[in-house]
């Protein structure tokens, strides 16, 4: 059994400045608040006393072909939602604005690391997502089939998704900073028949070679028969015969009508594979129509989205906030929507607060990680630019600290925007806990009040509610909701046991959090899970992968306090009798295996590791020496110098 990080042990020693950062308070200015969507406190109220007319209220704002029976069944812990319904999320993205008055309003506003641009209207967006689905179907994909998308930020990204989505294909997006290795184990789980992709992509003014992944991924996936490849950069790649077609040889010349397929509420939209407590990736699953429902209400209502913003996201669409906060949600809302390709630092450090000003962003959407990157290049790159577009700011992917809120607020914001931190999941498929930024005061540090319609609380060891507001505990989620994945692919036995058995009859999501007068402090996993620049990373995986390497016996992975990243991955290596292995060698094996996203800052080949006598590793005192302070209790260790022997391994430069 692994030790568990108990809410207390991430609930990091309170310092008297961070308790009075927990007072402050930021109330809606009254200029925004005048024109918000929603202004209104009872919208709690009424949610909470009918959350399926809620739920189903703002359903009936999006395009059925067939109108459900039952808003909710819900038979522990499997829900439908929106039983009998049928409706396409192409066409609601897409199809039905292109047909409206927003066919000339831009929906992609693109802008690629090199300096290229282009700008799709829904008319134009909606002609591509036909004949990418045209063409979907010419090379044999059905309603049902997976298909793969491993492709850099264009717009042909989206294209690709809502093109699946337009036939009813399952579509898996993994992020192109994902190894080979990584890209074939999420292929061969899915089953996909096809891939997307592009001979590469530019990040920092490098290409990533994409296509030479898949090729070598495809190797162990005999279930692909057809790659679509986008040309993006231009650099030679090689074609399979009879595998292999580029987009623009099979795209462009279909039709520009394809028939949307009707889809059951109930009917996959996707599955987006993310880490959990061991070893192997889970395929969460989300389906067509609650999912939508879950990402057009909080899209509107979080951002205050209305008809002339301009909406800017940054995450990328290989993790689910690009899904969800990118693509389904604001298209949804018939929005337009900035997309960028690559870096914020490229050609220079000012490259984003550029974008927002020439494209006179409205709404600007980031991880905490960007915040503090940003904190750290100094406040001179965003005060170059005019940035009173904007107007709202938002936060999601790990807690933001409170100095990089009141930041961003400030060096951003320009203090006259709200700010919204959201809290949610790549399996709760939309934003849960929040604020209102026209109703509720933002409180730095706090993610805010679960959104209407939505029930959350915080249980000790036992299950009980935690009511002081200076007690950690587990978050839970009481109440199904809309967007909520309905199982894992293929492991529905994972999904029950990893989610619902902790605490009977409530979806434990394995954050810590603390309550304090109905507003919730994330207090960050407390699982084996560790957020590094945002991203989810299983230390189960990057140990497998280190263990995976014939020099190395044994492996234990932490994640250590980031000032930037959050958390930074630190590895303990005991070596394979005798063995010699270089800590970049081991440093290479894991990035080959996961991808750079998982490259391990420090690793520390050492002959032992702290254990207890009954042979458990002491992670606590592996991440003491990690971040250089005395170790804690080390009473019950098998043999007490190991720590020491590691603190000075530690302290030996790589
Ligand atoms: C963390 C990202 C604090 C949390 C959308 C959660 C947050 C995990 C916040 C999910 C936030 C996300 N404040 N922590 N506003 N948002 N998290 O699946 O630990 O990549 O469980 O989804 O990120 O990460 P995922």
């Amino acid at each position: 059994m692994r030790a568990r990080r108990a809410p207390e042990a991430v609930t990091h020693a309170p310092t008297i400045e961070s308790l009075l950062d927990e007072e402050r308070s930021f109330p809606p200015p009254p200029a925004f608040r005048e024109h918000a969507l929603v202004r209104d406190e009872g919208v709690y109220e009424e949610a909470a006393a009918d959350p399926e007319g809620f739920w189903s209220g703002l359903a009936r704002e999006l395009l059925w072909t067939r109108p459900w029976g039952k808003v909710l069944e819900w038979d522990p812990p499997h829900a439908k939602w929106f039983v009998g319904g049928r409706l396409n999320v192409s066409e609601n993205c897409v199809g039905r604005h292109a047909r409206g008055p927003r066919r000339d309003k831009p929906a992609l506003v693109w802008e690629g690391e090199p300096g290229d641009e282009r700008t799709l209207t829904y008319a134009e967006l909606s002609r591509e997502v036909n004949r990418m689905a045209n063409a979907l179907r010419s090379l044999g994909v059905r309603k049902g089939d997976r298909v793969a998308i491993y492709m850099p930020m264009v717009p042909e990204i989206a294209v690709a998704m809502l093109a699946c989505a337009h036939v009813g294909a399952i579509h898996s997006v993994v992020f192109g900073g994902f190894s080979a290795q990584a890209l074939a184990s999420r292929i061969q789980d899915a089953g996909a028949r096809l891939v997307v992709t592009a001979d590469g992509g530019w990040r920092r003014g490098n290409v990533v070679p994409l296509k030479a992944t898949v090729d070598e991924a495809l190797a162990s996936c005999p279930t692909v028969e057809r790659v679509i490849v986008l040309r993006r950069t231009g650099k030679d790649v090689p074609m399979a015969p009879g595998r292999d077609a580029w987009w623009h040889d099979v795209v462009p010349q279909q039709p520009d009508h394809a028939q949307a397929e009707p889809m059951d509420a109930e009917d996959p939209l996707f599955t987006l594979y993310t880490s959990g407590t061991t070893g192997k990736p889970k395929g969460v699953l989300h389906t067509t129509g609650g999912y939508l429902t879950g990402v057009y209400a909080t899209t509107k209502m979080v951002f205050d989205l209305k008809e002339d913003d301009v909406y800017f996201c940054t995450a990328d669409c290989g993790w689910v906030t690009g899904h969800s906060y990118v693509v389904y949600g604001p298209l949804s809302n018939g929005a337009t929507v900035v997309m960028y390709e690559g870096s914020p630092d490229f050609p220079d450090k000012a490259r984003f607060w550029d974008l927002i000003q020439r494209r006179g962003v409205t709404i600007f959407y980031t991880a905490p990680t960007a915040i503090r990157q940003f904190m750290s290049w100094g406040e001179e790159w965003p005060r170059r630019h005019d940035l009173s577009s904007l107007r709202l700011l938002g936060t999601v992917g790990e807690p933001i600290n409170p100095e990089a809120w009141t930041w961003y607020h400030r060096a951003i914001g320009g203090g006259r925007c709200p700010v919204v931190d959201t809290w949610w999941q790549t399996e709760t498929g939309m934003i849960m806990i929040t604020t209102l930024p026209g109703v509720d005061a933002a409180r730095p540090g706090f993610a805010g009040r679960p959104f209407p319609g939505v029930e959350a609380d915080v249980l000790d060891e036992e299950g009980k509610p935690v009511t002081s507001p200076h007690e950690g505990g587990y978050l839970v989620l009481r109440r199904p909701w809309p967007a909520m994945f309905r199982t894992l692919w293929n492991d529905d036995a994972r999904y029950q046991s990893e989610y619902w058995s902790r605490f009977p009859g409530a979806y434990f999501p394995k954050d810590g959090a603390k309550r304090d007068r109905g507003y919730y402090m994330i207090l960050g996993r407390v699982d084996d899970v560790i957020k590094v620049a945002g991203h989810r990373i299983g230390t189960m995986e990057v140990e497998s992968a280190l263990v995976s390497h014939p020099a190395v016996a044994e492996a234990a992975v932490i994640g250590k306090h980031d000032a930037i990243k959050g958390e930074a991955i630190v590895a303990y290596v005991i070596p394979r009798g005798g063995a010699q292995v270089s800590e970049q060698e081991l440093r290479d094996h894991v990035v080959k295996a996961l991808g750079a996203i998982a490259r391990p800052e420090r690793v520390i080949v050492t002959p032992d590791l702290p254990k207890t006598r009954s042979g458990k590793i002491m992670r606590r005192l592996l991440r003491d020496v990690a971040e250089g302070r005395p170790a804690g209790d080390a009473t019950t260790l098998a043999d007490p110098a190991v720590v020491e022997r590691l603190r000075r391994s530690f302290g030996e430069s790589p």
